[in-house]
């Protein structure tokens, strides 16, 4: 019906409604039918529009990873089930187009400009009923304007709440600027059980027999999405990859754009083995897809490719929730605690430090009271340099390709406590929004850092040089660590042997399943 002959209509009915007991008559069928509706719309998700889940040949892709919405306004890449506040949230990773030249050099990029196009959350579950909901942004960048003239998208979280009245989480979602446009997007909502800590049978045997033994903590490591087309890690995969596990690591999660075959065998032989789970990554819509260009995106550290990780780096955080801990760390870094064996034992002790404050600090006799501090959302490990230019000559009895357990030389100059400078374990009870040295965004209650003292543990940094970054501040962080002392330090060979045993095992393993595949 036309919005004509809908108002002709509408005119028509309310000139028969002369008489006051047909227009009281109307009015109870107006709150009627008010009440059906929204019957309807809170039971079915009933809508105004039509409303269909589109069908796997309806999907708009940008390539094997993004969907794409609104001829290239938005693209998403997953979504997650979030049950950690209420109400209940599905998490959305995307990116949204800044649309041609709408930034400078000169001129911030306006994420408002963004984010007043509203957004639509629609929830499908398995049972045939679905939710509209407002979505909601978070920009995964940490600040609200950027003046880089490379950005022409921008990368978000879009929160979509879940109906308190649901009993079971949605099992898809879509994004949409407009319920009554055709729908062409729909991706999975991944579910996590519950945290293994509350199941954990050693923990429940124990606490029936009257002991306290804590369980340990689940730690989750995102490793930076890998792009080496031509240096073969194969080997320093091998053992940063063994190096984790000996510190009481879970998993390894990563994204990888282009490894050598060799790399890719190791990655293969330990996803077999439910160590290090990956994903070939894609960039979205036109972002370089392949080749040189892509090559070539991926190495300058643009702003662009920084908001780019940060969608992973999240998608990798919201895999995770069921861990206690996630870490976004690089190949060349090892968080190293220098009083505990694990990382795991470390938290524990961590917590023991952090969270009790005395509550009268200047009283001597530590009167027994104490309150809590707010929980920490993340660890914060400072830096020290273990540069290839400090190493002079070969541990002989070590073999050459442990390029950690060979570098051993370190500058005495523990880089500045700043946000930039650290690496973390962010809890996955307090962040929301995670960033490549931190959280960006925590839940309300946690403070969001807390730097470990370097007595506890240090984040060792195994680079060629530090020359390479054309920054102040830091080129001024380079001439001090250079200037320092430089000094042996082998608290990594605590993993020597294990390590050393493992590595080499993994060769042979990933020689003889190229033997046999070949
Ligand atoms: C940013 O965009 C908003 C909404 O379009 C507009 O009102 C505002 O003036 C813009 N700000 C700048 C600095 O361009
Ligand atoms: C989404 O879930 C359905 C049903 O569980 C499954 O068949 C499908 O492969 C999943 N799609 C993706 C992209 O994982
Ligand atoms: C570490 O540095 C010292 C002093 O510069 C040097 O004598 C030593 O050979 C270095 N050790 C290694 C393993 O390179
Ligand atoms: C660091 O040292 C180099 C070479 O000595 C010098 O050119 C540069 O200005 C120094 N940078 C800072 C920030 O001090």
């Amino acid at each position: 019906m036309s919005e004509k002959s809908k108002d002709q209509l509408c005119r028509g009915s309310m000139a028969q409604q002369s008489d006051s007991y047909k227009s009281w008559y109307a009015a109870g069928a107006v709150v009627l039918l008010a009440a059906v509706y929204t019957w309807l719309l809170h039971e079915f998700g009933w809508f105004t529009c039509v409303l269909l889940a589109p069908t796997p040949d309806e999907i708009t892709w940008s390539n094997s990873n993004w969907q794409e919405i609104e001829e290239g306004s938005l693209f998403i890449l997953s979504a997650y089930e979030d049950r950690r506040f209420q109400p209940h949230y599905v998490r959305i990773m995307g990116m949204e187009s800044l649309g041609p030249a709408q930034q400078t050099k000169d001129q911030p990029v306006n994420v408002s400009a963004i984010e007043e196009h509203e957004l639509t959350c629609v929830l499908w579950y398995d049972n045939g009923k679905r939710d509209v909901v407002a979505a909601e942004r978070r920009t995964m960048h940490k600040q609200r304007t950027i003046y880089d003239g490379s950005i022409t998208y921008m990368a978000y979280l879009y929160s979509c709440p879940i109906p308190a009245a649901r009993e079971t989480p949605p099992s898809r979602v879509s994004l949409t600027f407009d319920v009554c446009e055709r729908i062409t997007n729909v991706v999975n909502v991944t579910s996590y059980g519950p945290s293994k800590k509350l199941h954990d049978p050693d923990q429940e045997r124990d606490s029936a027999a009257g002991r306290t033994a804590p369980p340990s903590d689940k730690i989750a490591l995102c490793l930076k999405p890998l792009n080496f087309p031509t240096k073969d890690i194969a080997l320093r995969l091998a053992e940063w990859i063994e190096i984790q596990r000996l510190q009481g690591v879970d998993v390894i999660f990563t994204y990888v754009y282009d490894v050598t075959d060799t790399a890719m065998v190791v990655l293969r032989q330990y996803q077999q083995r439910n160590i290090v789970d990956f994903v070939i990554a894609m960039l979205p819509d036109r972002l370089p897809g392949n080749g040189k260009a892509r090559e070539k995106f991926l190495r300058r550290t643009s702003m662009q490719l920084q908001l780019t990780e940060k969608v992973v780096l999240n998608d990798c955080f919201y895999r995770h929730l069921a861990y206690d801990y996630v870490s976004v760390i690089d190949l060349d870094e090892v968080i190293v605690p220098r009083q505990h064996h694990t990382l795991t034992e470390m938290l524990d002790n961590l917590r023991d430090v952090t969270v009790t404050v005395p509550k009268n600090a200047g009283v001597a006799d530590g009167g027994g009271e104490s309150q809590l501090a707010p929980p920490c959302a993340s660890y914060c490990f400072r830096q020290s340099m273990f540069l290839d230019e400090f190493h002079q000559q070969d541990h002989d009895d070590i073999p050459e390709y442990l390029h950690v357990m060979q570098h051993t030389n370190r500058s005495m100059y523990v880089l500045t406590k700043n946000e930039l400078s650290v690496k973390s374990l962010c809890s996955t009870r307090g962040v929301i929004v995670l960033g490549n040295h931190g959280p960006y965004q925590v839940a309300t209650g946690y403070k969001d850092r807390c730097y470990v003292n370097r007595k506890m543990a240090l984040l060792h940094h195994y680079r060629n040089s530090c020359n390479i970054i054309h920054n102040i501040q830091r080129s001024s962080e380079c001439n001090k660590t250079k200037s320092d002392t430089i000094q042996e330090d082998n608290m990594i060979w605590k993993y020597l042997d294990p390590v050393r045993q493992r590595v080499e095992q993994m060769a042979f393993d990933c020689w003889q399943s190229r033997e046999n595949s070949a």
